[in-house]
């Protein structure tokens, strides 16, 4: 088939499932990847032909996506703080909102003592885009990331691999860690933070292809991983450690009151690009 036929095929075949501007962005993602053209490129290449493998990608892509698989599982990566994240449906897809979360880590750290270790833990790593992406940019940085899923475990070691930097991984369940005598600098953590209630305004491809494992809380008791992590972090965060969480927007009074019962100083809830409660800092005393 000529491109330009792919690309009409491709717009009906999903018209009534996504928006046009979304179908359009979508086309030009596998493009890129599958048949190596820029938006120009397509321009200026319609009468090219589409065959094999390559068409065989784009017809995939068009069954996914009608299941409203997610566009970064089905080209099985996505970018993350100016890095390429492989990811699956063991992992949670990488949000900007947390890209924030990590540049406010490195912000307050990247001045450092250049000399001094910085020991890190990330719990919940998932696709382990927080921990890699503070192990790429703070160069004395040890870093370790904790994760229940050994699937999502086998995928984090992996991108560490690709992106050339070394993290000690953990498998374990966070409510029930015996951490022995480790102790860190930075704690650092995107539990799993949606209520069961709020099910209701998600959109299919997350709720039907993301892990529920990464994202659902109960109702009564959404705070479960804060005050855990809170816990925990009074035994191995050092004195003037530094806490951070990525938070539900709808939570964020809660949390910092958290913090404030348990003794934490100098805490800082920032709001994120779209207006919302979305990360908090606090100092252990
Ligand atoms: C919201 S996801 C965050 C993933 C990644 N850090 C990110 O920011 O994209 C939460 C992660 O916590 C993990 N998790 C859930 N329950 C856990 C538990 N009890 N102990 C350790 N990790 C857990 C999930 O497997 C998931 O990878």
């Amino acid at each position: 088939m000529i491109l330009k036929s792919l690309r009409t095929y491709f717009n009906n075949a999903l018209l009534g499932y996504y928006p046009d501007t979304e179908i359009k962005s979508f086309f030009h993602l596998l493009s890129e990847r599958v048949l190596k053209m820029k938006r120009i490129d397509i321009s200026q290449n319609l009468y090219a032909v589409v065959s094999g493998k390559k068409y065989d990608k784009f017809q995939k892509a068009i069954d996914g996506l009608k299941k409203y698989e997610p566009i970064q599982y089905i080209l099985g990566d996505t970018e993350f703080y100016g890095l390429v994240f492989k990811v699956n449906p063991s992992v949670l897809i990488p949000r900007p909102e947390t890209e924030e979360l990590v540049q406010w880590i490195i912000n307050c750290h990247s001045e450092q003592n250049k000399e001094t270790e910085l020991n890190i833990l990330d719990i919940g790593t998932g696709s382990g885009c927080i921990a890699i992406s503070l192990a790429k940019n703070l160069s004395n940085a040890k870093v370790f990331a904790l994760d229940i899923s050994n699937d999502a475990l086998k995928t984090a070691k992996q991108n560490a691999v690709n992106n050339e930097v070394e993290v000690e991984f953990i498998e374990a369940d966070i409510l029930d860690w015996d951490c022995g005598n480790l102790e860190f600098d930075i704690i650092v953590s995107n539990p799993p933070y949606v209520r069961e209630l709020e099910k209701e305004g998600m959109s299919a491809n997350v709720l039907e292809h993301e892990p529920h494992l990464a994202l659902f809380v109960k109702d009564d008791d959404a705070l479960l991983f804060y005050r855990n992590i809170t816990e925990i972090s009074k035994t191995i965060l050092k004195p003037n450690g530094q806490l951070y969480f990525e938070i539900n927007e709808s939570l964020g009074e809660r949390t910092k009151d958290l913090l404030v019962n348990n003794d934490f100083k100098s805490i800082e809830l920032k709001r994120d690009i779209f207006d919302k409660d979305r990360m908090i800092k606090a100092i252990k005393r």
